[in-house]
């Protein structure tokens, strides 16, 4: 029986990350930078969401840190993530994609600031992270700098959003678990390797973050499609239904919804084994992988 208090341990996850992003936020306008597109960029980023790659960035990073603070290159990896993250949802939502005019519980960014800005604002978002995570002295920067890119380019996020639209996918679960695997799963799992990374972890530790991060990064797109189909808008913060009424591509509407949500619980325990050796029974790990098919939100 789990007794880890996650409620009370993401609430305070949750406001350290808003406090390092509200400290990197404030630099992101030197002087020349275009006032409008500050004010688009921080629209996104500072419009709420779950924060849940930081924290798990930050959860690894402090599990394996030898000192008791981590640096502070773990919270610029924790913020370069959310950076991405939110370029890739201002660009998800455009009406060349999936063309959701709700977000976070607000207008979409293209509702408010128009095309044209919305997507520089995203691709400002995308460079900006780099920026953050190249800045500084220490040598593990390079390190997270590829992590982060690999994750979220051509063979992570932005191919699994093409196998997404793609006009001539196949109807088939190993394609879908495919491109779930790329469009959401690769950023998580970057999350939990950087942390790794930016605290010095070892192999071991290393291996183990990659197999949760791929597992957490699998069950947390089926939920995000079973929530589609399970919750409503004013608990999404974003449309409900809106999977199935555009017909798109997801685990409830190739396999249903009892085996999507079977999968996810299988992957959520697959998590939970690969870290009980670094965090020991019960740790926020196992709690944070169950919250991410446990969520209403
Ligand atoms: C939504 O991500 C898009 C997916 C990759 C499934 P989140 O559910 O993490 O969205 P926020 O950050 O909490 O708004
Ligand atoms: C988006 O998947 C994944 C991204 C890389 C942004 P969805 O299209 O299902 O995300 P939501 O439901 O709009 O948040
Ligand atoms: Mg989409
Ligand atoms: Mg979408
Ligand atoms: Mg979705």
């Amino acid at each position: 029986m789990a007794t880890f208090q996650l409620n009370s341990f993401l609430a305070t996850q949750q406001a350290r990350v808003e406090a390092l992003l509200s400290e990197r936020v404030e630099r992101l306008g030197p002087a020349g930078t275009p006032p409008k597109l500050v004010e688009a960029m921080r629209y996104s980023l500072l419009a709420g969401g779950k924060r849940l790659r930081p924290v798990l960035c930050l959860s690894f990073a402090d599990l394996v840190a030898r000192e008791s603070t981590v640096s502070a290159v773990a919270g610029d990896a924790a913020c370069a993530l959310e950076y991405v993250h939110t370029y890739s949802l201002v660009h998800d939502d455009l009406p060349a994609m999936d063309n959701d005019d709700y977000r976070r519980g607000r207008l979409t960014n293209h509702k408010v600031y128009g095309e044209s800005l919305a997507i520089l604002s995203g691709d400002a978002l995308l460079t900006e992270a780099f920026t953050l995570v190249a800045s500084g002295p220490e040598p593990m920067r390079a390190a997270l700098c590829r992590e982060l890119a690999v994750a979220s380019g051509a063979a992570g996020m932005v191919g699994g959003q093409v196998l997404d639209t793609a006009e001539d996918r196949p109807s088939a679960l190993d394609y879908l678990i495919r491109l779930h695997r790329m469009k959401t799963g690769a950023l998580i799992r970057a999350a939990c390797r950087m942390g790794v990374l930016a605290s010095g972890g070892d192999a071991d530790a290393l291996a183990r973050a990659d197999t949760y991060g791929d597992a957490v990064g699998l069950a947390f797109q089926i939920a995000d499609d079973v929530l589609d189909v399970t919750a409503t808008a004013a608990e999404l913060g974003k449309p409900a239904g809106a999977d199935a009424a555009a017909g798109r591509f997801t685990f409830p509407a190739v396999v249903g919804l009892e085996a999507s949500r079977e999968l996810a619980a299988q992957k959520v325990a697959e998590a939970i084994a690969a870290v009980r050796p670094l965090e020991g029974e019960d740790g926020p790990l196992a709690a944070l992988a169950r919250y991410t098919v446990e969520r209403k939100s």
